[in-house]
């Protein structure tokens, strides 16, 4: 049997990612068990996912960053979580929070990475008149979106595309590329 690595997934809103992820960990050779889902925003409709599959969950506002990481840390030792999975988490974690956690710590961006780290991508990306454009996982650092890169996946950018549907469209392959890529990075342990 697989050794399920315990993965603690870090959401701030819609969840989508958190949702293909419960899926992936479902399956039977899934190399992940989701013990822990983290949210600073106590309405993330990501909440549901958990509750509807019975894993835990805790809020905090990061009113106070310092306390809240240090709160999510002690939640993430009592769970004995080995594995952070970002997924439309919306605060910067610190330095001193990656230090101490110890174990890795991935994200999925919507851009290929180098390219448009940090917010308002797609905006950014159709300015620009890219043809094309993707989605990223790879490891946090406490540089903002600078970690190794895992996987990307490319979509093309078309000459109707907007905000909205290139939105849309990088969504559908990052509810692929994430679990893909998680295989990836805990098979090259
Ligand atoms: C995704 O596009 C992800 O790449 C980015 O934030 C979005 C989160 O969407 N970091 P969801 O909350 O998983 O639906």
């Amino acid at each position: 049997m697989v050794k399920k690595i315990n993965t603690a997934v870090f959401i701030s809103g819609r969840g989508s990612n958190l949702k293909s992820l419960i899926n992936f960990s479902k399956k039977k050779n899934s190399s992940i068990v989701i013990k822990l889902v983290v949210s600073n925003n106590p309405i993330a409709k990501g909440l549901q996912y958990a509750k509807k599959s019975k894993i835990k969950n805790f809020v905090t506002l990061f009113n106070n960053k310092n306390i809240s990481e240090k709160n999510i840390l002690k939640k993430l030792y009592k769970n004995k979580i080995e594995l952070i999975c970002l997924a439309g988490f919306m605060k910067i974690l610190s330095k001193n929070f990656i230090i101490k956690f110890k174990k890795p710590i991935i994200n999925i961006h919507p851009s290929l990475l180098p390219k448009y780290k940090g917010l308002n991508t797609h905006k950014r990306v159709l300015k620009n008149k890219e043809v094309v454009s993707g989605s990223t996982v790879h490891l946090v650092t406490s540089k903002l979106d600078s970690g190794k890169i895992i996987l990307q996946k490319k979509v093309n950018v078309t000459n109707s595309e907007t905000i909205e549907s290139l939105e849309k469209k990088i969504l559908k392959i990052e509810h692929i590329l994430y679990p893909k890529a998680i295989k990836k990075f805990l098979s090259s342990l």
